[in-house]
């Protein structure tokens, strides 16, 4: 059950009841949870917002709703504080109904909402290229994205929309007809794989200083895009290890495999269709030989770009393909909405591209979402990177975590399998990225985000593993909830684990996986603080006692398990 909504809809109709309230507006009525829970378990600005409607004193229309409040069935007892703010508290066996993951409130999960088709495009690997830190983020949280959409009843399809059909495509083609002059479209002509990645760079570069190399590369683009068989033939020998290079990362950071690797030489079989429409529309126009469609808006306070349909060779572009894999998408999955998950570098692209879709009614720009994310800098602020002094790469990353976890379970003088060092590993990288809010920038540390303590991956598997170490140890002792009432740190911890379901729900409605991040951390500390305060095998403890606090720990466990599992972390079984 989402409890908060549960108690902010039963506070609110409480006080539509209220006669003097009927005509009062309620939409600024808010229920908070706050973060110090001594005062109250909720709080609300309820008296202070229809105080100023109708012009009344707050503390005296707090006085008037307190009765209604204090009568709800699952409120223990309701104050006033400050300038007119109503804190309740619940009552105990309100909180123990909820809590047990067998009840029946805990079980509904989604919001009443009806459930959605949402593509979700992220990681968005490219073939040929090595991926950058970019994809790192676009994976982990695009990744424990699909799993909180798919958790809440939704029905998110996730598409690895690959770079697979512009100009790093020609360079690498171009370069390897360098390389290779006259084996190269020989079929049995085989790509040397421990090479292969630095073929994009090299040829980049040299582009940069050769123009005839450069104009060479162009044309390929252009009849590469038209189907030449020998570019059509050495592309595959590419695209296969790119595959599986891209299949290794997934693996590697435990994503959940993508139901479609389809990108965007996938999407220009759709052009026509798309070019058709645009024509009827009369939205293409001729600019210096290239196609383009015109954007701007008088109103357009920030610069706004034609939309590139073909660049001046009639090459296909990154907006054509990409307003070609909405029409795709629209006729194949047919989404309710589609969320890409791109670093902030791609806003101007999408702005551009949401505005072709509404333009050309191929799908409409209020369901198309762009909630982009922030980069990862080292502590000189700058983009991260590895010792020798270049930008870290995805793989970069990935081992440079590895190598501090390793090094830090050394030093614990812990004895853990290989599995579980890995599991260590991934944890402190990828609850790390989602911890930070998506929108801005962090500091990537690898010695911090590896300790056991703090708001750490590492921490809260460390929760886990304790919390299952102690169900373990307990051997299916007796799990109960018949108790009528709870200590201070029993009940902190039942509020935690029955805050979760607003946790999910807010890290979903705001394309944030940091809301479920951040509350799993404060899950953990109230766990901790439990554990500390409250014995439970202990011999001294009563077998009523312990079989309740058991009760909790499974419940805690369940709840935090969930939320290991949402962000796309597993809990070895020892630690
Ligand atoms: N392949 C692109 C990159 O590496 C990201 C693609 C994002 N998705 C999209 N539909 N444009 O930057």
């Amino acid at each position: 059950m989402n409890l908060h909504k549960f108690i902010t809809n039963q506070i609110k109709s409480a006080l539509e009841k209220i006669p003097a309230l009927a005509d009062a507006d309620m939409s600024n009525v808010v229920v908070e949870v706050p973060r110090d829970r001594t005062h109250g378990d909720f709080a609300t600005n309820a008296a202070m917002v229809l105080a100023k409607a109708l012009k009344q004193n707050p503390c005296k229309i707090a006085e008037e709703i307190l009765p209604h409040i204090c009568a709800l069935p699952f409120a223990r007892c309701a104050s006033i504080a400050g300038p007119g703010f109503i804190n309740i508290n619940l009552k105990d066996s309100f909180i123990l109904e909820n809590v047990f993951p067998d009840s029946e409130h805990r079980a509904k999960r989604v919001s009443g909402a009806p459930p959605q088709v949402i593509d979700l495009d992220y990681g968005s690997y490219n073939v040929a290229k090595s991926l950058h830190i970019g994809h790192l983020r676009g994976g982990i949280i695009g990744d424990s994205f699909y799993r909180i959409a798919k958790f809440l009843g939704h029905r998110p399809v996730s598409y690895n929309h690959m770079g697979d059909w512009g100009k790093p495509m020609a360079l690498v083609i171009a370069w390897i007809m360098k390389k290779f002059p006259n084996d190269w479209d020989k079929p049995d002509f085989k790509i040397d794989e421990s090479e292969f990645n630095d073929y994009y760079p090299a040829a980049s570069a040299h582009a940069q200083e050769n123009s005839e190399f450069l104009e060479q590369v162009l044309l390929i683009k252009k009849e590469f895009q038209d189907g030449r068989a020998d570019y059509a033939a050495l592309y595959e020998k590419m695209l296969s290890i790119s595959m599986r290079q891209m299949a290794d990362i997934v693996e590697r950071l435990g994503m959940l495999p993508f139901d479609n690797n389809l990108g965007e030489r996938n999407a220009a079989k759709y052009l026509d269709p798309v070019e058709k429409i645009l024509r009827e529309q009369n939205l293409l126009t001729l600019d210096n030989g290239a196609e383009i469609i015109k954007l701007k808006r008088d109103d357009d306070k920030a610069p706004m770009p034609p939309f590139m349909w073909k660049d001046s060779r009639g090459a296909d572009t990154y907006d054509s393909t990409d307003l070609a894999t909405i029409y795709y998408r629209k006729i194949t999955d047919k989404p309710d909405r589609i969320i890409y998950f791109t670093d902030y570098r791609q806003q101007l692209h999408f702005a551009q591209l949401f505005r072709a879709a509404e333009l050309s009614g191929i799908f409409p720009a209020d369901r198309l979402e762009f909630p982009y994310f922030g980069g990862i800098n080292g502590a000189d602020g700058k983009p991260y990177k590895t010792r020798d002094g270049t930008v870290a790469g995805l793989l970069d990353m990935i081992e440079t975590v590895d190598a501090a976890a390793r090094a830090r379970v050394k030093e614990s003088g812990k004895n853990l399998t290989e599995d579980t060092v890995k599991m260590i590993a991934l944890a402190a990288l990828k609850f790390n990225d989602l911890l930070h809010d998506t929108k801005s920038d962090y500091i990537f540390d690898a010695d911090a985000v590896t300790q056991f303590e703090g708001r750490t991956g590492p921490y809260i598997l460390y929760t886990a593993v304790r919390l299952n170490s102690v169900l373990k140890k307990a051997n299916g002792a007796g799990q109960t909830k018949k108790t009528c009432c709870l200590s201070v740190d029993e009940r902190l911890l039942s509020l935690a684990i029955l805050d979760f379901d607003r946790a999910v729900g807010a890290a979903f409605d705001k394309r944030a996986p940091d809301v479920l991040a951040n509350y799993t951390y404060d899950l953990c500390q109230t766990i901790n603080t439990f554990y500390h305060n409250c014995p439970i095998l202990r011999d001294d403890v009563p077998a009523d006692v312990r079989a309740h606090r058991l009760g909790l720990v499974a419940a805690a466990v369940e709840t935090l398990s969930t939320a290991i599992d949402l962000m796309g972390l597993k809990i070895p079984e020892e630690m």
